[in-house]
């Protein structure tokens, strides 16, 4: 049976890259989720005359994660909690991907650390146990995914506690072009975060738009 996956908040700049590949990969049922209705419906017409099909659809955040077997949220920081909140009905009993990166704007490339250890963490203490949360994607650059022909030099690394779900989404990374790896525990989601004001500091010094990060040795010798 094919998954449905919700993007939360996939109105943004970082969601409909994902959703774009994700539906387009044949493998998934794709609906955005937003705030307002209208906003998710736009965003979902400007995917489908993109793809050529009418397989993405566009609901409100709660509707859209209820709807879903998984749920993606990808809104900022500020934005954390109160989706969540949101979408806790609708997620019970499944797996959110968090793609939340704890900033503190205008120090964007500097690294901070949520008064809950991460995002993730943050995410399944206010969710509770009855969801496997799974920190993934934070360091994968909105600007590459838009465009799903266009290969990407990025690693997703993928922390959770429950292994069945983390295998779910490196699947989901696959999916989308990009290789996932498993990098241990959601206590570990706390680097991956971090990472990726690293990455919008390289961005800025180095005036690029997309860089990444790449796990060597893994091909044995
Ligand atoms: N952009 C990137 O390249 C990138 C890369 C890796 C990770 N990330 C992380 O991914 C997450 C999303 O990034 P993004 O660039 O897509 O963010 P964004 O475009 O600023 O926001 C995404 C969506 O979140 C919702 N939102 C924004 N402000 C909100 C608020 N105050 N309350 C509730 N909902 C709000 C909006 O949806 P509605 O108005 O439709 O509800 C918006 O379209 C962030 O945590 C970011 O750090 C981003």
């Amino acid at each position: 049976m094919t998954q449905t996956i919700a993007v939360i908040g996939g109105t943004g700049n970082e969601g409909p890259g994902l959703a774009l590949r994700w539906a387009r990969s044949g493998s998934y049922q794709v609906i955005i989720g937003s705030r307002q209705l209208e906003k998710a419906q736009r965003v979902a017409d400007e995917l489908n005359a993109r793809l050529g099909s009418e397989t993405i659809h566009g609901m409100t955040n709660p509707e859209a994660a209820a709807a879903a077997d998984l749920a993606v949220l990808t809104v900022p920081y500020n934005a954390h909690a109160a989706t969540l909140e949101s979408i806790r009905a609708g997620v019970h009993g499944k797996i959110l991907v968090d793609v939340t990166v704890p900033l503190q704007p205008p120090k964007v490339s500097r690294v901070y650390i949520p008064p809950g250890g991460s995002a993730a963490i943050e995410a399944q203490t206010l969710l509770g146990e009855a969801v496997r949360v799974v920190a993934a994607f934070q360091n994968v650059s909105a600007t590459h995914l838009s465009d799903p022909d266009r290969p990407i030099e990025c690693d997703v690394l993928v922390c959770g506690d429950d292994k069945e779900a983390k295998i779910e989404v490196i699947a989901l990374a696959e999916a989308a072009g990009l290789r996932g790896l498993d990098a241990g525990p959601l206590a570990n989601a706390v680097v991956i975060e971090g990472l990726t004001a690293v990455l919008i500091g390289i961005n800025i010094r180095y005036k690029v738009k997309a860089a990444g990060i790449k796990i060597t040795g893994l091909e044995q010798e």
